[in-house]
């Protein structure tokens, strides 16, 4: 680590004095108190599905059905998370997200609390906020108990806002002491779509021929809906319950891209209006205005579940803070077409093409920082700049570092332009089991050897460079630059 580190810092001095850093920044250019972390989720890093009396999950079942690769063992995180915290000390993290698996923790969705469970997120949060790493934890990440999908439907039915709040409960209880960020749903609306509109996602629904069963039409939005009661509810009893002696804040996340017109016609910039009411609104709309936006009324008609004045009341204002998802930037078309079943993106009514030849199973990322720029400025003018944590961004190695120092300064410009946002973690501080493409891309700053029985972790480059960064080291580079860097990295190792 010391040598990568003088190589960077060597670099770093060589472009100074060649005059070739004009947009160098460091650490210290962001507010006091700004967090920088990384972060995995539970099925995606844990492994040991079957151990200390965990249950299956709709995640379990799906990649099971699939037979496809499965995050049966993945880096094996239950048994390694004492050296994962250490690598996380090394790489100088100050804050840490994962998720908790609901089926590890109740293993029947309700009653029941699992003490094999209990202890093992206990003994992780300690060890934690022993090495001074704050942690983030999500709720629900794509993984709820099969025992609830099969018994009445999971999200489709509103048990599930009881049962979802109960397991709340037990977290918070538990867990409050050393948790102060509390994330309630995990990408509210990609999970939605992903779900029940394309099936590509736990817990795979979506119209048949392309699932077993499912609605395209129909689900996503009644899924939408309870997600959004469900946070509610959770963020209610944290306020009544927890807050006063706790101290902490629950929030909600979303995926986002940034978005620009296809052409600068008329229609091209009404069909930018309603991707951004899709995509945002959908979520955001609720949160803080008490309803869906008006562009998702038209288009989806009775299909689009409504609000109570009750649950208007309790979902506006319930985020404390919203995590962001973002990786992409799209262009935008109109789309003219509709077909006799709709689905999100008819309803929409537009064709969003992703920039850089990204589709979900080629996450060779476009370098368009602008996209986090673009996405931070609409939340600060058109949702009232609520607090925001950066909760996923990141690609492939080589790339990356040019990448993270892009959007990382994307960020620092938004801060600089009223922004409120307050944290930033990488997707993923190490290799994982991924949701689209199993073990076939990787996105950690660490890579596990997953043919290894003991599931070595090594540094990458960008872990290295990271690391640096956290430390107070400014380190600017320019694309050759980190190309050589990689390749020196690559001889070296
Ligand atoms: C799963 O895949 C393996 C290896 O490709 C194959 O041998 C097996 O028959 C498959 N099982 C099912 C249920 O499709
Ligand atoms: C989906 O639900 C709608 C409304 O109930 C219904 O009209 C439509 O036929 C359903 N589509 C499928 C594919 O089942
Ligand atoms: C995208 O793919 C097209 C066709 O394969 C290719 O011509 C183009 O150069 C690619 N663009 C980028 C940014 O890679
Ligand atoms: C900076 O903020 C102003 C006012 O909120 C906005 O008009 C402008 O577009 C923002 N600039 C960028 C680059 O986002
Ligand atoms: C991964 O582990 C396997 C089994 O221990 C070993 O044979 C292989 O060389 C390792 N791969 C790398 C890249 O270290």
């Amino acid at each position: 680590m010391a040598q990568i580190l003088s190589l960077l810092v060597t670099i770093f001095l060589a472009l100074a004095s060649s005059g070739r850093c004009s947009n160098v920044y460091s650490r210290k250019d962001f507010p006091e108190g700004f967090a920088f972390g990384a972060g995995a989720s539970a099925y995606q890093w844990e492994g040991a599905v079957n151990e200390d009396g965990r249950k299956p999950s709709v995640w379990d079942t799906l990649v099971h059905s699939r037979n496809t690769s499965n995050g049966d063992i993945t880096c094996d995180g239950y048994h390694k998370y004492k050296e994962d915290v250490q690598l996380m000390v090394e790489t100088g993290l100050n804050a840490y997200r994962f998720s908790i698996s609901w089926s590890r923790l109740i293993p029947n969705g309700r009653g029941h609390v699992n003490p094999k469970g209990l202890q093992f997120y206990k003994n992780f949060i300690q060890q934690l906020v022993n090495h001074g790493i704050e942690p983030h934890v999500t709720l629900y990440h794509d993984d709820h108990p099969q025992s609830i999908e099969d018994e009445y439907g999971g999200w489709l039915n509103r048990r599930m806002i009881k049962d979802f709040t109960a397991y709340a409960d037990v977290c918070f209880r538990e867990f409050g002491s050393n948790v102060k960020f509390w994330t309630t749903i995990n990408e509210a609306n990609i999970y939605s779509i992903g779900g029940y509109g394309n099936g590509f996602t736990p817990p795979g629904r979506c119209s048949p021929p392309g699932c077993s069963s499912g609605n395209s039409s129909t689900e996503p939005y009644i899924v939408g809906h309870n997600l959004l009661l469900a946070h509610a509810s959770v963020s209610r009893l944290y306020k009544r319950k927890y807050k006063d002696i706790q101290g902490g804040s629950v929030g909600i996340s979303i995926f986002l891209l940034g978005f620009k017109p296809s052409t600068s016609s008329k229609d091209d910039e009404l069909a930018l209006q309603r991707a951004k009411a899709f995509y945002f609104g959908w979520i955001l709309g609720p949160l803080t205005f008490g309803d869906y936006p008006d562009e998702m009324k038209t288009a989806v008609g009775l299909r689009l579940p409504v609000f109570s004045e009750e649950e208007s009341e309790q979902v506006k204002g319930s985020s404390d803070f919203i995590g962001i998802m973002q990786y992409l930037a799209a262009t935008v078309a109109n789309m003219k077409s509709k077909p006799s079943h709709p689905d999100f993106d008819s309803d929409m009514g537009a064709f969003v093409n992703l920039i850089g030849n990204y589709s979900a199973f080629n996450e060779k990322y476009a370098v368009v920082p602008w996209a986090m720029e673009a996405v931070l400025d609409h939340i600060k003018q058109s949702y009232g700049n609520p607090p925001l944590y950066i909760l996923e961004n990141d690609l492939q190695d080589t790339p990356r570092i040019e990448y993270l120092q892009a959007y990382i300064g994307a960020v620092l410009k938004s801060i600089r332009n009223g922004s409120n946002t307050r944290g930033y973690f990488v997707w993923s501080f190490m290799d994982l089991f991924e949701l689209l493409t199993g073990y076939d891309y990787s996105y950690g700053l660490y890579s596990v050897n997953f043919s290894d029985p003991h599931r070595k972790r090594s540094p990458k480059l960008s872990a290295h460079w990271y690391s640096a960064f956290l430390k107070g080291n400014t380190i600017f580079l320019g694309s050759q630059d980190i190309a050589q860097l990689q390749s020196d990295f690559s001889s070296s190792s």
